[in-house]
C-alpha cells in the first residue's frame, strides 16, 4: 500500500468514527439521507452499474444504497491494487481521492435495489439458510436486515450471481477484504450449494 493510500484509509477510519458519534447524538439526522447531486464522474459508471446504481448486467454489482465507507474502501483497494479491478481497471486507476469521496456519498444516498421478485432456481430452505447466517454472525457486521454499515457491504437486494461470485472470491482468497480476513473465515467452510442458497436468499431480501 502506498503512503498516500495509507493516509486515505486513516482518514476514512477517522471519519467512520466521527459518523458513528454523530449518529449516536442525532438519530433523526442519521436516518434521513439527503439527496446528493450525481458527481460528473458518475457518468462513467452508469454503462455497467446502471443509471441509478442498480445493475442489470451479470456479475456487476448494484451500488445504490451501499454504505458510503464501503464504496470508498473498495474504490481505494481497486485503485491501489488490494483488489483486482477487472474491467474497471482503466477507470478506477484515474480516480482522485475527491472523486472517491463524492462517489461514496452519492451511491449511499440512492434508493437501494428492490428485492428480487423472480422465483429462485435454487430451492431456498429458509430455516437452513438462516441457520448458516446466524451461526456465522453475518448479521452482526452486515446488520440484521443486511442493509450493511460502515465498511460492511449491503447484501439485501444485490444480484445473486454477484453475491455468489464475491463469496467464492473470498473463499478462494482471491479477494481478501477488510475486517481481519473475517470474510475468508466465514466463507471457507461453506459448500457451493450453501453459497447458492445464501445468494438466492439475500437477493430476495427487501
Ligand atoms: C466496464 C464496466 C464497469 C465500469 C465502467 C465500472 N465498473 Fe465498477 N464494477 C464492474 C464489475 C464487473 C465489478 C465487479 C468486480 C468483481 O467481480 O470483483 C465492479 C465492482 C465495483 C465496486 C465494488 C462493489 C461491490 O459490491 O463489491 C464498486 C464500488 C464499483 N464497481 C464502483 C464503480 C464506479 C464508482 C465506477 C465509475 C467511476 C465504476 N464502478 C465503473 C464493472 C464496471
Ligand atoms: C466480522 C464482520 C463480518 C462478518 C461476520 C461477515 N462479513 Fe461479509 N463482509 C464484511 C466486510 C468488512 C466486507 C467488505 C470486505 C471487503 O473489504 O472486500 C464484507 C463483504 C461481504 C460480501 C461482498 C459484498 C460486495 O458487494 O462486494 C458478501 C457477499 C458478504 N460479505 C457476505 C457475508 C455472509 C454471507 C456472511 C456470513 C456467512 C458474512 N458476510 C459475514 C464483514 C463481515
Amino acid at each position: 500500500m502506498s503512503a498516500k493510500s495509507i493516509f486515505i484509509v486513516q482518514v476514512l477510519a477517522t471519519s467512520a468514527l466521527f459518523t458513528a458519534v454523530a449518529a449516536a447524538t442525532s438519530p433523526v439526522a442519521a436516518q434521513a439521507a439527503l439527496p446528493v447531486k450525481p458527481p460528473a464522474i458518475a457518468q462513467t459508471c452508469t454503462a455497467c452499474h446502471g443509471a441509478k446504481g442498480i445493475s442489470s448486467t451479470r456479475n456487476t454489482p448494484s451500488l445504490a444504497g451501499q454504505p458510503d465507507i464501503f464504496t470508498q474502501y473498495q474504490l481505494v483497494f481497486m485503485r491501489d491494487g488490494g483488489r483486482q479491478p477487472g474491467v474497471m481497471q482503466a477507470i478506477v486507476k484515474n480516480l482522485t481521492d475527491d472523486n472517491i469521496r463524492d462517489l461514496g456519498a452519492y451511491y449511499a444516498a440512492l434508493p437501494p435495489p428492490p428485492a428480487l421478485a423472480t422465483k429462485s432456481e435454487v430451492a431456498i430452505d429458509t430455516e437452513k439458510v438462516t441457520g448458516l447466517l446466524t451461526s456465522r454472525h453475518c448479521d452482526s457486521c452486515h446488520k440484521p436486515d443486511f442493509a450493511g454499515q460502515g465498511e460492511s457491504a449491503r447484501l439485501a437486494g444485490q444480484r445473486p450471481e454477484y453475491l455468489k461470485k464475491a463469496l467464492i472470491d473470498f473463499r478462494t482468497g482471491m479477494r481478501r477484504g477488510r475486517g481481519m480476513g473475517a470474510m475468508i473465515e466465514v466463507s471457507v467452510t461453506l459448500h457451493e450449494q450453501e453459497i447458492d442458497m445464501i445468494a438466492a436468499y439475500l437477493a430476495r431480501k427487501p
